[in-house]
């Protein structure tokens, strides 16, 4: 009893010392070697076990080990395409590509996922070292015009010289023609058809339009993108504004979350019909 009172006191003194005395204070008697109270830490324990658990594993498991202090509250979805593709949807930008263009580029890349990316000219023109890295990671490159006017107003020669002046700059950036025409605004009829076919590509319309052009919120686009998604579908963005570009996550990661896997349009529809018009798959 009395050991433990003069304890008690040295434990007071020590805790009625002031708060600049950091070096350990002399005691001012001999504190008595009391037993070292053991409290289990039960996180500590657990962790503990699983790493033992961990490192019991074979070497080639070992790339699914978690690293244990980096915790993401909600995973984001992983990659979910189908063999067949029946849960496929195309992700598409137009007007680019823009100062934001690698931003987005780095999003696709660290989600593993593919877009298409529907090029007017003189940005093409502009920036062939973009279009070169889009090959390069497997993204579909499109035709978006030169001049990005309605199509479906021009004389037949004006339609052939808008396409071959957009398709001849991803041919000068990247080796290859395009096989898909975006006509700006939508704007076909049958005199593009025919120059759209005699050029060799298809055109590229869609089912889902975000009016992210408009409605400039991340949100917003989220939400367009995802809740109007179906399989085989072809969603419409623009990648020159930034609230389309910082949205790119979320709409991958909610297409994820509904069991659709964000693809390029030439994953979607691997042998397009020249002249033909796509509002989604079929
Ligand atoms: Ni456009």
């Amino acid at each position: 009893m009395r050991r433990l009172a003069a304890a008690t006191a040295a434990l007071l003194l020590t805790a009625a010392l002031p708060v600049s005395a950091h070096a350990a204070p002399a005691a001012p008697f001999p504190v008595p070697n009391l037993p070292q109270m053991q409290l289990p830490n039960l996180q500590q324990e657990a962790e503990k076990l699983n790493n033992d658990f961990l490192n019991s594993l074979p070497p080639e498991l070992g790339s699914s080990r978690p690293a244990p202090q980096k915790r993401t509250p909600s995973p984001a979805p992983a990659p979910t395409q189908k063999s067949d593709c029946s849960n496929c949807v195309a992700i598409t930008y137009d007007d680019g590509p823009s100062t934001l263009t690698n931003q987005l580029l780095d999003t696709l890349r660290e989600k593993h996922a593919h877009a298409s990316f529907m090029v007017l000219a003189p940005n093409a023109t502009a920036h062939p070292e973009l279009l070169r890295r889009m090959q390069a990671e497997g993204h579909t490159i499109g035709n978006h015009t030169n001049t990005h006017r309605e199509l479906n107003k021009l004389a037949a020669g004006d339609v052939d010289g808008e396409i071959k002046a957009g398709a001849g700059a991803i041919k000068a950036a990247t080796g290859q023609s395009p096989r898909w025409l975006r006509p700006p605004y939508g704007a076909t009829n049958g005199t593009v058809d025919a120059a759209a076919k005699t050029n060799g590509q298809a055109e590229a319309m869609w089912s889902v339009d975000t009016l992210d052009w408009k409605d400039r919120n991340s949100e917003h686009v989220c939400s367009a993108a995802v809740s109007g998604a179906q399989p085989g579908g072809i969603i419409l963005m623009h990648d020159i504004h930034a609230t389309t570009v910082n949205a790119a996550s979320c709409v991958i990661d909610g297409l994820r979350a509904k069991g659709l896997e964000p693809v390029s349009l030439d994953t979607l529809v691997p042998n397009p019909q020249p002249g033909k018009q796509y509002y989604s798959r079929g």
